[in-house]
């Protein structure tokens, strides 16, 4: 068995030509341009590194798994796209690149967001019997969940509408679940869902996993935006204090904003350990991975 370096290089490549070869090249008016410029070669992948892991746990269905895999990080890349728009967060930078607006303007960032995902929606469902249609169904579900307004964009809607507020923890909590939790659970559950008799308690523990790992992702991008430099973070680093947005950082402050995401990273292998599941390894090693980041 691979160890979790070579694994996750493997993977990632995987990722990278499926979703060279699916985002479209010739879309119309260089859109396609733009829609590649937002997906390829930028990006640590962990949402779709998460889909993969937990179908392994679950000796998932390859195919429909490396499809889920890219349809959560097109939605994710769509995410980005936007919360970088002058109408949202304002940022020049993302992935060490001029953001999506700034090189293409925005209309063409609104539509290549846009465009990406759909495309998301369109390889969970390929034609033939390459995936089940149950499992098809399943895995939309899952991410229109996440993507919607109970999932990612209700939550940017209460990150936009929170500027300048203080928020209390549970609030802060609720708003990092939904903008940032529902999609990386969503990847987890998504892989979860590509195994087939999958007990219910394994798809649980899995469930828990994901809002752990889903929660300390956005706190460790809170301390990130504060501890790590724009050359690291391929970002505009400091700018939550600059937009007055509360995060887990201005709340809590940092020693605490890192003792809630080794918590979290806790929790996370305690859920592993309750799934009765043997293949957990890769998602063990992912979610130290997402509290020791350093970008
Ligand atoms: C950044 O996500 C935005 C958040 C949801 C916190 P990532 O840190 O996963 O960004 P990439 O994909 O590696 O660029
Ligand atoms: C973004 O949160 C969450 C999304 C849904 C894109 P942030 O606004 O903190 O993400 P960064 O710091 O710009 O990557
Ligand atoms: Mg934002
Ligand atoms: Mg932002
Ligand atoms: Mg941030």
């Amino acid at each position: 068995m691979p160890d979790f370096a070579t694994w996750t290089a493997e993977q990632r490549a995987r990722v990278e030509r499926a979703l060279s070869d699916w985002v479209p090249v010739d879309a119309p008016a260089g859109l396609g341009e733009a829609m590649r410029y937002a997906v390829l070669d930028g990006g640590k992948r962990v949402r779709p590194l998460l889909v993969l892991a937990a179908a392994e746990a679950v000796q998932g269905h390859a195919e429909a798994a490396l499809r889920a895999a890219c349809a959560s990080e097109l939605i994710h890349a769509y995410s980005l796209v936007h919360d970088d728009m002058p109408c949202m967060d304002d940022d020049v930078l993302r992935r060490g690149k001029p953001t999506a607006h700034v090189q293409f303007g925005e209309a063409q960032a609104l539509l290549a967001g846009d465009a990406l995902q759909a495309l998301a929606f369109e390889l969970l469902t390929p034609d033939g019997d390459a995936v089940p249609p149950a499992m098809q169904a399943e895995l939309c579900r899952l991410l229109a969940r996440a993507a919607g307004a109970q999932g990612m964009a209700g939550g940017q809607a209460i990150d936009l509408a929170s500027v300048g507020k203080p928020l209390t923890e549970p609030q802060l909590r609720a708003m990092h679940k939904l903008k940032t939790g529902a999609l990386l659970q969503a990847s987890v559950d998504m892989g979860a869902a590509c195994g087939v008799g999958v007990p219910l308690a394994a798809r649980g523990a899995l469930r828990d996993y994901g809002a752990a790992v889903g929660l300390a992702f956005q706190v460790v991008d809170d301390i990130l935006d504060v501890t790590a430099d724009s050359a690291e973070l391929g970002k505009t680093a400091g700018k939550d204090a600059a937009a007055d947005k509360p995060t887990y950082v201005s709340l809590l402050g940092l020693q605490a904003s890192r003792a809630l995401a080794d918590d979290l990273r806790a929790q996370a292998h305690a859920a592993l350990d309750a799934s009765g599941l043997h293949h957990t390894g890769r998602l063990r090693a992912l979610a130290d991975r997402v509290v020791e980041r350093s970008n």
